[in-house]
This record gives C-alpha cells, structure tokens and sequence, in this order.
C-alpha cells in the first residue's frame, strides 16, 4: 500500500500572501500543494487561474496538484502545465470528452487526474483507467471550502479502489477531510488526503505544522 500524503488547500490560504503561505504550508509537512481552480461557470465560486500558479510556483519545490473546477478544461491545459502544475486534474462532468482531455495532459508531459463530484458514478472512468495517473474524489460539492464531509463518499472509495487494482493510480479525497474524518477515508481506500479548513486554521506555520500533525497521526 502507498504511504498517505496530505495535499493542504490553498483555498482556504490567505491570497494577500499567497507565496508566503505556500512556503509556510511547504515548512509545515505539506506533501503536495492542492490548487483549487474555480470558473463560476462549472462551480459557483470563482478563484485564481494559471497566472497566480504560475506567480507562486517558485514557492515550494513540492508537487503542484492542479484541480481544474473548470468547464470546458482543453483549451487551458497547456497554459496551466506551463504554469508548472505536475498533476492536472479535470472533472468528468466537465465535458463530453474525458478521454480526449487525459490524453492531452499526459501528451503536455503532466500526471493526468479525473474528479468526480459527490453526485458522479464511478463507473464513468471504467474505460479511461489506463490513461488515469490519479482519481479525485469529491467528498463535498466543488465550490467552497469548509463544508461537511459527505459520508456516501466512503462507498465510492471503496469501489474505486477496486476498480483501479493493481494499478498505479493515486485515490485523492476532497471535502470536508479532518482528523476525525481522515482515517475513515484511509482505510476505505484513498492514499491523498487534500484538506483546506483543517490545515490553515491558526493562520501561522505553527499552527498548519500541528493541523497536519494532527490529520497524518489521526
Ligand atoms: C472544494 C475544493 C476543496 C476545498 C476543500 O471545492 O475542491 O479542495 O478547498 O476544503 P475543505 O478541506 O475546507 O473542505
Ligand atoms: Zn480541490
């Protein structure tokens, strides 16, 4: 099995000083840093594009998680994998053409990533498994941080991490991931936990070292 890595939101990070939290959370034992992009189209919030990942991309030297709340996604994957994001993660509801849409990440050179909403089967990815290098659960409805932890997600989890098998693919769960809720996710199956709320409570370094603490020892 593959060792558990948190990937902290930077949703939830204080923008006015976006690079200085992203070094903060890097200090604080951030495995990846989770990029939440939002359209107001696809999701109802609107964030930051490939500009400002680019901006704070020199921040930390971790992997960039890239999750794309964006629809259509194609005709801006290249802009974001010149930004220096490593992972590119589209949603399935977000267009017609899944498979065209991991193809064209991985031909960008970037790990390929499909999310699936609280509301989506699993089933959706059966036939794109092989060009799939990660599956991000939603485990609230895409669009703000600090909501509830949809329980239905465990099932998903548990089904998906049989449908992949063998296979190298990462399981990342979304929404809602605290301390109390991170070793139900685990033990279902997932081996990326991204939490936004639970990691820059506090406001200082300090505080997210002992916010991660607490989600990787629960
Ligand atoms: C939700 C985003 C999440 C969110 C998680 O639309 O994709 O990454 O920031 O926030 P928390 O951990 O606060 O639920
Ligand atoms: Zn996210």
């Amino acid at each position: 099995t593959r060792p558990v890595l948190i990937a902290p939101s930077i949703l939830s990070a204080d923008f006015g000083k976006l690079a200085d939290e992203i070094r903060a959370v890097d200090a604080a034992g951030a495995d990846w840093i989770h990029c939440d992009v939002m359209d107001g189209h696809f999701v109802p919030n609107i964030t930051f594009g490939a500009p400002i990942i680019k901006a704070v991309r020199g921040a930390s030297k971790k992997i960039f998680d890239v999750h794309l709340m964006i629809a259509p996604a194609d005709p801006y994957l290249a802009d974001f994998a010149a930004a220096g994001a490593d992972i590119i993660t589209v949603h399935a509801e977000a267009g017609p053409h899944l498979d065209r849409s991991l193809q064209a990440i991985r031909a960008l050179g970037k790990k390929a990533g499909v999310s699936l909403n609280p509301s989506t089967p699993e089933n959706v990815i059966e036939y794109c498994l092989d060009r799939i290098d990660l599956i991000l659960l939603m485990s609230v409805n895409p669009g703000f941080g600090g909501q509830s932890f949809i329980p239905s997600a465990l099932e998903k989890i548990r089904r998906v991490k049989a449908m992949v098998g063998a296979r190298p693919i990462d399981i990342e769960v979304d929404g809602g991931v605290t301390p109390e809720t991170a070793p139900e996710v685990v033990k279902a199956g997932a081996n990326v936990l991204v939490a936004g709320s639970a990691v820059f409570k506090g406001g200082s370094e300090k505080s997210y070292a002992t916010n991660i603490a607490a989600i990787r020892n629960a």
